[in-house]
């Protein structure tokens, strides 16, 4: 896209903001040019939490389906815009609620915790949703004999097992993007980058966890590369958000955590779905956008207000 387009549509989405009373929300995982446009940035529990005290009429996500319908759930009187219908999330679209229905009906006497990255169907089964941000919190707060399923990230659920000594009853979902970075390519580049601090995203394999200085969601790496001392950071995650961590501190380094095979695939296919253009056409067009039945709604509200209480 030319310079031009690009600063022409920028301009075209912050009347259209303003014309609709809307707020724009935008995760790390998104394209540079969409980041700088949004209201607020952030991961996955601070843009529920935004989305829960917005007082705008429109909100507009620019993020995955589980995010915009998050947002939803929290706001039934709202409009939610979601730019690509499509941009779903592996971990989202490998636990259908049918068959996570049976799973707790094999696990009876269980309190269920769902990362929010799944449906609203799955939202409305689970007791207490988490993300990355809170799920260690969210569990210490469980009485120590309370039996627990942990669904769907199973990378996420193992590492929030060894933080809080826990055993946890594992969904076998995993992010496509976090599976790829290599434990032997992240080695190599440790080799030829001795001073670097590698950082990862809790979705990742327990292989490149044991690799990791630091472990944590996509605000709390943010958050670690701003206030270390250290000034080059291997950073096993969606790449979208270096952009953050380079308007931070534009004099550190970086650098990509590599995949297994040379492809591109450490970006999310489903976050990058959308474009500054279905941005602004959504906006325009006021649509696609998200809508539920209102007992589905009411069900999957109660365990995203447990998440809140407890964050
Ligand atoms: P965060 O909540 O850490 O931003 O994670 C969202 C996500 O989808 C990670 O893949
Ligand atoms: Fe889902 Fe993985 Fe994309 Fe996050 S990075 S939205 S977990 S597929």
């Amino acid at each position: 896209m030319s310079e031009a387009i690009a600063l022409d549509l920028e301009s075209e989405i912050e009347a259209l903001k303003k014309e609709l009373n809307a707020v724009l929300l935008a995760h790390y995982y998104q394209e540079s040019e969409i980041q700088d446009v949004a209201d607020f940035v952030g991961d996955s529990l601070q843009l529920s939490q935004q989305a829960a005290k917005t007082d705008a009429d429109v909100i507009v996500f620019a993020g995955v389906h589980f995010m915009a319908e998050t947002a939803k759930i929290l706001n039934p009187e709202k409009q939610v815009l979601l730019p690509d219908l499509a941009a779903g999330c592996s971990l989202a679209d490998n636990c259908p609620a049918d068959k996570f229905a049976e799973f707790i009906a094999q696990h009876p006497g269980h309190t269920v915790i769902s990362y929010i990255n799944c449906s609203a169907a799955v939202k409305a089964i689970s007791d207490i949703i988490c993300t990355s941000s809170n799920a260690v919190k969210i569990v210490q707060q469980l009485p120590p004999d309370e039996k627990i399923i942990f669904a769907p990230d199973q990378h996420l659920g193992r590492w929030v097992m060894k933080q809080t000594g826990r055993p946890l009853v594992l969904w076998p979902g995993s992010c496509i993007v976090h599976e790829v970075f290599s434990a032997k390519k992240i080695t190599q580049l440790k080799a030829r980058h001795p001073e670097a601090k590698v950082i990862a995203h809790p979705e990742c394999e327990e292989s490149v966890l044991a690799l990791a200085d630091f472990i944590g969601s996509t605000s709390a790496l943010l958050k670690f590369t701003a206030q270390s001392e250290a000034s080059e950071f291997i950073v096993a995650t969606e790449p979208g958000i270096i952009h953050q961590m380079e308007k931070q501190h534009p004099e550190k380094t970086y650098i990509p955590a590599p995949p297994e095979s040379g492809c591109a695939c450490n970006q999310c296919p489903f976050m990058r779905l959308n474009t500054m253009e279905k941005l602004y056409l959504c906006m325009k067009n006021r649509q696609p956008e998200i809508k539920l039945p209102e007992d589905l709604r009411v069900r999957a509200l109660k365990p995203i207000q447990r998440m809140l209480a407890m964050s």
